[in-house]
C-alpha cells in the first residue's frame, strides 16, 4: 500500500471542509436525499433572479435538466453581486509575458464587461442564443469577452490559440458563429506573435454565418484589415459602462467548448447556465479550499475547460482574485512561475503534470530560490501524474506542507469530479482519491457490476450531476451514443467517461488513462481518428494508424505508422506528415515518431490492431496471438521498419 500523506491539522481548522468525517457526512447526505442535497447548495450559492420549480427533471434521459425554470445571470453571479463588498478588490491579476502587470478590480471588471456587452449588442447585433467564437491570447479582454457574452445571453465558444486555421474554421462553421473575437497577436517568450492571420485564413472561404471579426489590439503588430474586421480598442471607447444583464434560464446554454472524441470530428460540448456555475463555485471552495483573500493561479489557457472553470468562472463566482498569465513558466527562465508566486503572494497553484515535469527537469532547486511560503494548496489536472513528479512537487514546491489535489475531470463534467479535499483527505501520491460529495463516480464493468478491487474497470458517473454536459451542439444522437451508449447500471444507461480506473480497498480511485481511441499529449486531448482522417486525405497516403506512446515529459506522444501509395514521392515523411497535422489541427498535434511501413496489422474483417502497434512502438514483445491477422508477416516487417527508422 502506498504511503498516506495526512492533512495539516492546524490548517484544517480553518478549512471549508475540515475533516474526512465532514466529507463522509456530505457523501451520506447526497446518498440519502440526492435532490435535497443539491437544492441546499443551489439555494445558498446562487443569486436566483427567480426561483426554480424542480431540482432535477429526469423525464427525458439522458437529457437531464437541473433547477428547472430558475432564472439567473452568470455575469451577475461573477461580478455584480460582489460589487457592494468587493468593488476595490482585485478580480483579475494579469501578468504579461514581458512582466507587465495589470490589477483589475471588481469595479473595473464590471465597467469593462458592461462596455464589452454593449459593444456586442449595439455594434454587432448579438442577441441571446447567438454564438460568438473567441480565438484569443491570454489577456484580460478574453475574460471580458466571455463574461460579456454571458451578460447578454450569447453562447461563447473559445477556440484554443494553438489550433490551426482549418480547425478554427470547422468550429466557426459547426457553431454557426456570427462573430469572431480575436487579437492582432500577443507576446510569447519575449517576442510578439500574430493570431489574426489565422482568423483571416480560417474565414477566407465558407464560414457563411460569420458577420464580423472584432480585433483587440494587444501588440499593435502590422496585420491586414479586411471588410469584416473591426477595431475593439477604438469602438469600446464609445460604449456605455452600464448594460443590464439578460435574465437567463437555468438550462440556457452558457457556452460550447469543442473537444476531441474517439470518432469523427470534434464535439461541441454544451454546458448549461445554473448547474455549471454552481459546481464551478462549489469546487473552488472545496477542492482548493478557496477563501477570502486568496490569490489563485491556474496556469491553463482559457481555450480549455480548465481555463473556463478555474481562471474565469470558479474564482470570480467566489468573489476571488484570479491570476491570468500571458507567458510560459519557463521564460525568461525556469524560475518565472516561482517568482510570480512570491511577487503576487499566490495561495493556490494549479497546473498540468507536463508543466511540473518540465519545471522539475529545468530547475530542480529553482523553487527554493524564492519565498513561495504563501502557497497553501497545489493542484494538478489533465493527465496522470507519475510518483516521481509528484514527490518533487510535494517536497520542493510545497515544502511538504501543501496538500496536492490531483483533480480528475473532463470538458464534459464542467468541474472536478474525483479529487482529494486538501484538508480532509489523506493523500496517496498520484491518486485522484475520492469522488466529491454528490458525485456518484464508480468503477464498473459494462453491465454495471462493480469491478473487483485493484482491477481495471470503466470509470462511470452513475447519477446525473448539475454541471454535466447537456448535449453535443447540434447532435443529440451523438451525445447519447458517445456518453450513454457503453455502460449501464441496474438496466439504465450511465455516463461513461472514456477513462479506465482502479479502485482500492479504501475506495480510492486511480485513473489508468483513456480506454478509447483518444490520446493525451501534455494534457491536450486528441482523437486518433481525427488525426488519421487528416493524414489519410493526403494524396500520397494509402493508410495510416495513429497511436499514443508513453513520453517522459508529455505523458504521451503521437506515434504514426504510414503506408504510402506505390507512386508516392516524398523525401521526408516526418516533415510531410507533421505539416499536414499543423495545417489541419495545429501545432499541438505534432508527432514525435512517424514510421513508414509496408502494411498495418489488421484482422480479417479489416480492423487495425492498435494494441499490436502500441506494443511494437514501445519495443516490447508481442504476446497476443497474431495468427488471426489477415497477414501475420506484416508484424516482422514493421519491426524491421522500426529498427531502421
Ligand atoms: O483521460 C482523462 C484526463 O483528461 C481527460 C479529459 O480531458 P479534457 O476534457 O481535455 O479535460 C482536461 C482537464 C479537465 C480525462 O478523460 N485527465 C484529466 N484529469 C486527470 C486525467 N487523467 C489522470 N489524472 C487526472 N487528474
Amino acid at each position: 500500500m502506498s504511503k498516506l500523506y495526512y492533512p495539516n491539522k492546524e490548517l484544517a481548522k480553518k478549512a471549508n471542509i475540515k475533516s474526512l468525517e465532514q466529507y463522509y457526512a456530505l457523501v451520506d447526505e447526497a446518498k440519502n436525499d440526492y435532490e435535497g442535497y443539491w437544492k441546499n447548495f443551489a439555494d445558498k450559492k446562487i443569486d436566483w433572479l427567480s426561483p426554480y420549480s424542480k431540482v432535477l427533471d429526469e423525464s427525458n434521459k439522458p437529457f437531464y435538466k437541473w433547477f428547472c425554470e430558475g432564472k439567473l445571470n452568470v455575469s451577475n453571479q461573477c461580478i455584480d453581486r460582489h460589487l457592494e463588498k468587493r468593488a476595490n478588490q482585485v478580480a483579475i491579476l494579469f501578468e504579461g509575458d514581458r512582466g507587465d502587470v495589470q490589477k483589475i478590480t471588481y469595479k473595473e471588471l464590471s465597467l469593462n464587461v458592461n462596455r464589452f456587452a454593449n459593444l456586442l449588442k449595439n455594434k454587432f447585433d448579438i442577441k441571446k442564443g447567438d454564438r460568438v467564437v473567441l480565438y484569443m491570447p491570454m489577456v484580460p479582454e478574453a475574460a471580458y469577452a466571455m463574461l460579456a457574452c454571458t451578460r447578454i445571453g450569447a453562447i461563447h465558444s473559445v477556440v484554443f490559440g494553438g489550433f490551426s486555421a482549418e480547425a478554427l474554421k470547422d468550429r466557426i462553421e459547426d457553431a454557426g458563429a456570427k462573430l469572431v473575437i480575436t487579437a492582432d497577436g500577443a507576446y510569447r517568450k519575449g517576442k510578439p506573435y500574430l493570431l489574426k492571420p489565422v482568423v483571416d485564413d480560417a474565414t477566407k472561404n465558407g464560414c457563411d454565418s460569420l458577420e464580423a471579426v472584432l480585433v483587440i489590439q494587444r501588440n499593435n503588430e502590422k496585420i491586414e484589415w479586411n471588410k469584416k474586421d473591426h477595431k475593439y480598442n477604438e469602438l469600446i471607447k464609445y460604449e456605455s459602462d452600464q448594460c443590464p444583464y439578460e435574465i437567463m434560464d437555468s438550462e440556457d446554454p452558457l457556452f460550447l467548448l469543442y473537444t476531441s472524441g474517439s470518432t469523427g470530428k470534434p464535439k461541441g460540448v454544451q454546458h448549461s447556465t445554473a448547474g455549471y456555475i454552481l459546481w464551478a463555485q462549489m469546487t473552488m471552495e472545496w477542492t482548493f479550499d478557496f477563501q477570502d483573500g486568496d490569490v489563485f493561479w491556474c496556469t491553463a489557457d482559457i481555450g480549455w475547460i480548465t481555463g473556463h472553470t478555474y481562471i474565469v468562472y470558479g474564482p470570480l463566482s467566489c468573489g476571488g482574485t484570479t491570476v491570468m498569465f500571458e507567458g510560459v513558466p519557463t521564460y525568461p527562465d525556469s524560475g518565472r512561475a516561482w517568482k510570480m508566486v512570491e511577487e503576487h503572494q499566490i495561495t493556490q497553484f494549479y497546473t498540468a503534470p507536463t508543466a511540473i515535469r518540465v519545471l522539475h527537469k529545468l530547475g530542480e532547486d529553482e523553487p527554493s530560490k524564492y519565498n513561495i511560503s504563501s502557497l497553501k494548496v497545489l493542484g494538478t489536472v489533465g493527465e496522470p501524474i507519475d510518483p516521481h513528479a509528484w514527490e518533487w512537487y510535494y517536497k520542493v514546491v510545497g515544502g511538504e506542507k501543501c496538500p496536492i489535489v490531483d483533480t480528475w475531470w473532463q470538458t464534459e463534467t464542467g468541474g472536478h469530479m474525483i479529487t482529494p479535499l486538501p484538508f480532509a483527505t489523506p493523500i496517496k501520491p498520484a491518486c485522484a482519491t475520492l469522488p466529491l460529495p454528490g458525485i456518484m463516480a464508480e468503477v464498473i464493468e459494462k453491465d454495471g457490476t462493480p469491478t473487483p478491487i485493484k482491477e481495471k474497470g470503466y470509470l462511470c458517473i452513475t447519477k446525473p450531476w448539475p454541471s454535466m454536459i447537456r448535449t453535443i451542439w447540434g447532435d443529440d444522437e451523438r451525445f447519447k451514443k458517445s456518453y450513454f451508449g457503453d455502460c449501464e447500471k441496474n438496466g439504465e444507461s450511465v455516463y461513461f467517461s472514456g477513462d479506465g480506473a482502479m479502485i482500492d480497498e479504501d475506495g480510492y480511485i486511480t485513473i489508468t488513462g483513456r480506454v478509447d481511441d483518444v490520446i493525451n499529449v501534455s494534457g491536450h486531448r486528441l482523437g486518433t481518428a481525427e488525426l488519421e482522417a487528416a493524414i489519410a486525405e493526403d494524396e500520397h497516403v494509402a493508410e495510416v494508424a495513429v497511436i499514443g506512446t508513453p513520453h517522459s515529459v508529455k505523458g504521451e506522444s503521437i506515434f504514426i505508422y504510414v503506408v504510402l501509395k506505390d507512386n508516392a514521392n516524398i523525401k521526408d515523411i516526418f516533415i510531410h506528415v507533421n505539416k499536414i497535422l499543423a495545417r489541419d489541427i495545429g501545432n499541438i498535434a505534432k508527432a514525435d515518431d512517424i514510421v513508414k511501413v509496408e502494411g498495418l496489422p489488421k484482422t480479417r474483417s479489416g480492423k487495425i490492431m492498435r494494441r499490436i502497434l502500441r506494443t511494437l512502438a514501445k519495443k516490447e514483445e508481442i504476446t497476443q496471438d497474431i495468427s488471426t491477422l489477415e497477414d501475420p508477416s506484416v508484424v516482422e516487417k514493421i519491426k524491421k521498419a522500426l529498427e531502421s527508422s
